[in-house]
């Protein structure tokens, strides 16, 4: 059983974690989360303060230990003495805020909630889950919180999401409803986060935590480059394989918020949600609102067993099933090759060479509907440019087929061009506050998501191209923040839930869009990775981790993403040289490496590459191919940071048994007198491993490590296959 029912709250198991709650008087308490313990009671190691103040309001004389201000809560209050940052704001009728709920009661039961149309994790096969939800109520307000945890006991993670209900007679606004809310008894954490920008996504920060507030968030309605939803907090001298790290994800493509705050008694309080700013939800008599999901884990073997929980929950438990195992073609996307110049005589030529050197799939990128000849105009037509394909989209997906590869196409369905048929018909399609000129993006507006005539529109026109023509992937991309945030369709006190309404019409699309089509392989992209987040990944399994395809460039952006995210979900493609992002040169040997920690493709004109080039490709193909089960879901070990100071980055797949390990390695510059790299492989010390002809045991890879010479030259990559014999 993963949930119990203590003498005095709860407590939630998994494999190697526990988690406890419990009442004290009419409150529920944070009492513990971290390595699996037996006892069913914390409360001894919860912070307390003793105020010689006696008149600290919401300090109780009678019980010495109780002071709202320092205690760890479940869930925070809001007005009353709890001075630390809220996750909950609720505005009455008569414009007071406060809201104190009291412990009320708890429901069990098997398997996941219904959080009406935001993505959730499943339960795989024959996987017993269990959800518990906790009734706070407000006595004088009737607002009631619902605390939910869903235990996947197997996978060492807890889902958290928070409903609100309206109990009361009068209509009520939320302000801010976060779906997580953690306590900690120390502040001596370093905090890890993942910022960036465009074309250069989720670069790892590790710092300390300070006195007082820091965080992270986005205002963009949607994800954003610059902050990932994800968090870790970990102990100061916590490393790869050692130490206590917590980490945390918001399952949410919006506008997100993670705030964090440290106080004078030495506690550490975290909250994560759809950011307040954008958000003011109408909640009418007996009307309820559920937040996203947040997932949780803790690993107290360092920060490489934190991923690796969330890789195989990601893998697992959120991306579609019928991607979890299947092969990934190795796709061919002419963006880079082609940008808006080509037709169809040109992406044949392209197909026909790239299907003779092993490569599986042609990918038709942005240009191929209504008359975009650069990206001023058309999005919003969905129906192909006879100019370029003169016998249109079906012709040529089935000639590419008969070149014996898949064919994929790009759209991007949350968008209208001025000049677009769509914007002709219905100008009142995109988002827009009558009497104020809307704010372009790349020449662009946003469509009305919150409105669903609008988001039928754009799936009918979906339905009739994915139906038409034998399509096998759809790049669904997103290339602009939203601003004026507004619908024509919403009244006045309604305005400030139209944030969240946007992402709910992108989920609907999404989710219609993979029913309808379940065999359609969904790449989401946002300008590279601009929405990279685990909402997005419940419906498409990989998405373009950056438009950044510089092989250096890519070392960080990868290294960083799987952070949090597996590399079976990171889109990786060999480009042309000199790099169009940075005007660097490096080999097409360290391009393919690189692009191999990914789900591997190309993006660049096969036929303009010299001989010796194209003759790589077949055995780079081949290499992928066989080795993509184990670079996709082995377990994935950090061995060298290439941030920082360092010239070297290092990274290796192990397979579950340990009996093939696939050992990548990075080396910047070259110097006159270069260093070699050692590393330590996660070898079973058991076993005796064989590499390149030469044997070696298992306890001199992991204890003595290896030695890895580049040669001369900079930005060089080496690979190197260990297999048990
Ligand atoms: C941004 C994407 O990240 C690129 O890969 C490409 O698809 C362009 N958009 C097309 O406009």
């Amino acid at each position: 059983m993963a949930i119990w029912k203590t003498k005095t709250g709860f407590k939630l198991d998994t494999r190697n974690t526990s988690y406890l709650m419990e009442t004290k008087e009419k409150y529920l308490l944070h009492t513990y989360y971290g390595a699996y313990i037996s006892d069913e009671s914390a409360q001894d190691v919860i912070c307390t303060h003793y105020y010689n103040f006696n008149s600290y309001p919401g300090y109780d004389w009678s019980s010495p230990s109780f002071a709202l201000n320092s205690l760890p809560w479940e869930y925070g209050t809001c007005g009353v003495a709890d001075y630390r940052v809220p996750p909950i704001r609720v505005r009455q009728a008569d414009g007071s805020t406060v809201i104190d709920p009291h412990y009320e009661g708890a429901e069990l039961f098997d398997g996941i909630p219904d959080l009406e149309g935001l993505p959730f994790p499943y339960a795989d096969d024959g996987e017993r889950v269990q959800t518990l939800e906790v009734t706070l109520v407000d006595p004088a307000t009737q607002i009631a919180v619902i605390l939910g945890y869903t235990v996947f006991e197997q996978k060492d993670v807890i889902v958290r999401y928070t409903k609100v209900e309206n109990r009361s007679q009068a209509t009520v606004t939320l302000e801010k409803v976060h779906s997580l809310q953690m306590d900690f008894n120390r502040n001596n954490y370093d905090f890890i986060h993942l910022y960036g920008d465009w074309a250069k996504e989720r670069q790892i920060e590790r710092i300390p935590l300070h006195q007082g507030s820091q965080g992270f968030s986005s205002r963009r309605g949607s994800t954003g480059h610059g902050n990932a939803p994800f968090f870790a907090l970990c102990d100061h001298d916590a490393t790869e394989t050692s130490g206590d790290a917590y980490g945390f994800h918001l399952m949410y493509s919006g506008c997100h918020q993670t705030e964090i705050e440290t106080d004078l008694h030495g506690t550490t309080r975290c909250v994560m949600g759809i950011h307040a700013d954008h958000f003011a939800w109408k909640l009418e008599p007996g009307a309820a609102f559920t937040t996203p999901a947040a997932l949780l884990t803790f690993s107290d073997h360092g920060i490489g067993e934190m991923s690796r929980r969330f890789h195989t929950f990601i893998r697992d438990n959120i991306c579609p099933k019928q991607w979890r195992t299947a092969k990934r073609p190795i796709l061919i996307n002419n963006w880079e090759a082609t940008y808006f110049n080509f037709n169809e005589e040109k992406l044949l030529g392209i197909a026909k060479r790239a299907s003779e050197l092993g490569i599986e799939m042609l990918v038709m990128d942005d240009g191929w509907f209504g008359h975009r000849t650069d990206d001023h105009s058309s999005l919003g037509d969905w129906y192909e440019d006879r100019s370029r394909l003169p016998l249109g989209v079906p012709h040529l997906a089935q000639e590419v087929e008969k070149l014996g590869m898949k064919f994929g196409i790009w759209m991007e369905p949350e968008m209208i061009s001025p000049d677009s048929d769509l914007y002709r018909a219905h100008p009142d399609y995109a988002i827009h506050i009558p009497g104020r000129v809307g704010s372009l993006g790349r020449h662009q507006l946003v469509l009305d998501f919150s409105r669903k005539e609008v988001v039928d529109c754009i799936y009918e026109m979906m339905e009739k191209i994915l139906s038409t023509a034998p399509i096998s992937y759809l790049k669904w991309d997103m290339n602009r923040s939203l601003t004026e945030m507004f619908s024509i369709s919403l009244p006045a006190d309604r305005q400030g839930e139209f944030a969240h309404r946007y992402v709910l019409g992108v989920y609907d699309l999404m989710h219609r869009v993979v029913t309808r089509f379940p065999r359609l392989l969904l790449e989401n992209c946002s300008g590279g990775g601009g929405r990279f987040d685990t909402g997005m990944l419940r419906y498409s399994p990989q998405i373009w981790t950056s438009d950044d395809t510089d092989a250096s460039e890519r070392v960080k952006i990868q290294y960083g993403t799987s952070i949090a995210f597996p590399v079976s979900c990171m889109g990786a493609h060999v480009s042309a040289c000199p790099n169009h992002q940075t005007n660097r040169t490096t080999s097409f040997d360290t391009r393919a490496k690189i692009a191999m920690n990914g789900t591997f493709g190309y993006e660049l004109d096969v036929n303009k590459l010299s001989q010796a080039e194209q003759d790589a490709i077949p055995a780079q193909c081949a290499f992928y191919r066989t080795h993509a089960e184990l670079i996709n879901r082995g377990d994935l070990h950090r061995l060298q940071t290439p941030f920082g100071t360092s010239e070297f980055g290092a990274w290796a797949y192990v397979s579950q048994d340990k009996k093939e390990i696939l050992l990548f390695a990075y080396r910047c510059l070259g110097h006159s007198e270069p260093t070699d790299l050692y590393v330590k492989l996660p070898a079973d010390p058991a076993l005796r491993y064989e590499c390149d002809g030469v044997k070696v045991c298992g306890d001199t890879l992991s204890k003595a490590g290896v030695r890895l010479v580049f040669g001369s030259g900079d930005h060089l990559a080496l690979c190197r296959y260990y297999k048990a014999k």
